[in-house]
């Protein structure tokens, strides 16, 4: 596995906080689905994650983790294309949190912004913790132990990307320099042959000195197409493209997706503690109901008040599910009066049934197959192992903890 490669790879995570809604499906889990097909994914429920604000509420972890494996399985998250996997069931994440923690700098950690307003937006809970403080160097393990190149998240998530990405140029920093680098590097330029050498030597300045983005992904694609590079030369050229050390641990991007954001019932982010959600695991009847007693226009008191979709939760829906056809027929119904609210409630809730019915079939069938879901997460487990071994390998032996 080297840099280059890992540039193929996708690592998202998700805290097990139980049955996913409509916002999980349209913010993340649509793309996942997408990415699976096009990038070697893995996806993982993080449960250690959990522990971090609800080591005082682990009764319904399990319960959880179950429905969250349900739901992505029920969206189609599929285990042939994906990796899906418990977070505690690939014990090397902690390892290499363990060894992370030696080079993390305190101050990092305290200046993350999710850390102090998380500790005030959660202030009945006593979060003073060392697991607490450490979360998004755990986050940054969960990343870097399959050195993956791309990781679909939302906004929030942001700077904890940008975390990880420094304390992987530190720890590359610290343990992938080589005396003799420079010369390294140069040797194995020279075994790029004349042509493919002279070209990555000018796209590396090009980058360099005048900071041409496109030349460094070019450098990087040629890199990409050389077989007969060994794995150490191709770590040393990916590195020299940047600066002076092998990338041991290739930094991470974040990969935002540009689906609409699917807004909560009352028009607020959707989220379980707002109480404004669907779940992908709502009956009909639920969701209709739910649907129904959204709040609409303040202005449409009467039936004959004329209203402003603009000020209205219902009008984002038609954005993310009607044609054009239908939207026109909400304006101009909405601002004449010609239409009821209910009326413009319609043809979304036959789009939102008809968008969930499969979900919720394939849903029920993991439901009766216990047994199924265990073992999928089980082989994801086991797959997910391998490739983290392989990363801790090298990272123990880059730190001197080699005994062979
Ligand atoms: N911190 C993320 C959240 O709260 C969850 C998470 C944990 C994660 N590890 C990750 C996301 C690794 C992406 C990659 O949503
Ligand atoms: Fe909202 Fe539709 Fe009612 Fe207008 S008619 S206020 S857009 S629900």
């Amino acid at each position: 596995m080297t840099s280059v490669e890992s540039l193929r790879r996708v690592l998202s995570g998700m805290r097990p906080t139980g049955r996913l809604h409509l916002g999980h499906y349209h913010g993340v889990l649509q793309s996942w689905v997408k990415l699976q097909h096009e990038y070697e994914c893995y996806f993982s429920i993080v449960d250690w994650h959990a522990l971090t604000t609800e080591y005082d509420e682990t009764a319904s972890i399990r319960q959880h983790v179950r429905d969250m494996a349900i739901d992505w399985l029920a969206v189609g998250v599929s285990p042939s294309a994906a990796t899906m996997f418990i977070q505690s069931q690939v014990p090397e994440h902690a390892e290499l949190h363990l060894l992370l923690s030696m080079i993390c700098p305190l101050s990092w950690l305290e200046r993350v912004p999710t850390y102090k307003e998380l500790q005030e937006k959660l202030s009945h809970k006593d979060l003073s913790t060392f697991g607490f403080l450490g979360y998004p160097l755990l986050q940054a393990a969960d990343i870097l132990i399959y050195r993956a190149g791309l990781v679909p998240v939302g906004s929030d998530q942001f700077a904890h990307v940008e975390f990880t990405r420094e304390i992987a140029r530190r720890f590359n920093h610290l343990y992938g320099g080589e005396v003799d680098f420079e010369d390294r590097a140069q040797t194995a330029i020279a075994r790029l042959g004349k042509k493919t050498g002279k070209l990555y030597s000018s796209l590396r300045r090009a980058w360099q000195e005048q900071g041409d983005a496109e030349a460094l992904e070019t450098a990087r694609a040629l890199l990409m197409e050389q077989q007969s590079l060994t794995l150490g030369d191709r770590d040393r050229l990916f590195g020299y493209l940047e600066g002076s050390s092998r990338v041991l641990l290739p930094e991470p991007q974040t990969l935002t997706s540009h689906a609409p954001r699917m807004p909560g019932l009352d028009g607020q982010k959707m989220s379980k503690s707002h109480h404004n959600t669907i779940a992908l695991r709502d009956s009909p009847a639920v969701i209709e109901e739910k649907i129904a007693r959204m709040p609409t226009d303040p202005a449409r008191v009467h039936r004959r008040d004329p209203g402003d979709p603009e000020r209205c939760p219902v009008w984002q829906w038609h954005l993310i599910y009607s044609d054009d056809g239908c939207r026109q027929w909400v304006q101009e119904g909405c601002r004449s009066a010609g239409i009821g609210c209910l009326d413009c409630k319609r043809p979304l809730i036959e789009s939102i049934l008809h968008e969930l019915v499969p979900i919720q079939e394939r849903a029920l069938d993991y439901e009766d197959n216990p047994e199924l879901v265990r073992s999928i997460l089980a082989e994801g487990a086991e797959r997910a192992r391998e490739a983290a071994r392989e990363t801790l390998v090298e990272v123990r032996h880059a730190m001197g903890l080699s005994y062979r």
